[in-house]
């Protein structure tokens, strides 16, 4: 059968490209989904650079279902399946509730929410033609124990935890798997935009006392998407350094 195909969503930047790393170096052939097809095509030039052949990278924006379809449609008449797929884009938008606006509201739920049905419909479609499938989606500490200035990212991320357990259901019959993984406070980009007094105050309520890293999310999500865990299915699997036990 070759190598497995993967498809990482927001996989060449954050936590997504060291999820496209770790998959990568464990032997899949990887297609990283970002924005920019500039930002795509340098990705893919760099990942060659460091000698990983098997990798390509659309641009496409998830929160719109026909540009998702159409991917996966040229996806198949290229590589002809998806083994695992990785729905890890997501976006933020802080602000308190009482200053949200919709339109941060919305694009939080197109981007984090309604991808899962834009690119995980069509994709399953190929895994149960093909009787195989890993499905991982990121969802976030957040998601559980809610936070200060992000009602519409937590209401986001909680729903990942409902879409993981039914699919599950639904699929568990079929040799596909679908797993979420929560990660807590990770040093990448997304860290940017908070306060540093806010950022210290969030490092010091985490239990051993840092920033999570990519490649520890990258792990877990490389074991989920591996044959053989085959027999862990709607779960959820939180990496946070102790900050909520659940
Ligand atoms: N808890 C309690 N009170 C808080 C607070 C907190 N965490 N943060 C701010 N406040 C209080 C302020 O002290 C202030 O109080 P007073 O009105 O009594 O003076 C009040 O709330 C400020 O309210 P505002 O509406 O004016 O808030 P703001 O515009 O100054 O900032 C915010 C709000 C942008 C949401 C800011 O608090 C912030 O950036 N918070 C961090 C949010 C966060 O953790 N984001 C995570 C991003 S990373 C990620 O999401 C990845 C992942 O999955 C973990």
């Amino acid at each position: 059968m070759g190598k497995k195909i993967a498809l990482v969503t927001g996989g060449i930047r954050g936590i997504g490209h060291a999820i496209s790393k770790k998959l990568l170096s464990s032997g899949a052939f990887v297609i990283a989904v970002g924005t920019n097809k500039e930002r795509c095509k340098k990705w893919v030039d760099t990942q060659k650079e460091e000698g990983f052949e098997d990798v390509d990278a659309y641009a496409c924006d998830v929160s719109d279902c026909s540009a998702a379809s159409e991917m996966i449609k040229s996806i198949k008449e290229k590589y002809g399946r998806i083994d695992i797929l990785v729905n890890n884009a997501g976006i933020t938008r802080d602000a308190t509730f009482k200053k949200m606006t919709l339109q941060q509201w919305d694009e939080v739920m197109k981007v984090n929410v309604n991808s899962l049905y834009n690119v995980t419909q069509p994709v399953l479609g190929l895994m149960l033609d093909n009787g195989y499938g890993r499905i991982v989606n990121i969802s976030s500490i957040n998601g559980q124990k809610g936070q200060f200035g992000q009602a519409n990212y937590s209401t986001a991320k909680a729903a990942v935890h409902g879409f993981t357990k039914s699919l599950a259901l639904e699929t568990a019959s079929k040799n596909i798997t679908v797993n979420t993984v929560s990660p807590g406070y990770i040093a990448t980009d997304m860290m940017r935009d908070i306060p540093e007094e806010i950022l210290q105050k969030i490092i010091a309520q985490i239990p051993v006392k840092r920033l999570g890293t990519p490649e520890e999310i990258a792990d877990i999500v490389q074991y989920l998407s591996d044959e053989k865990s085959g027999f862990i299915t709607g779960s959820n699997i939180a990496i946070n350094g102790g900050q909520h036990m659940c």
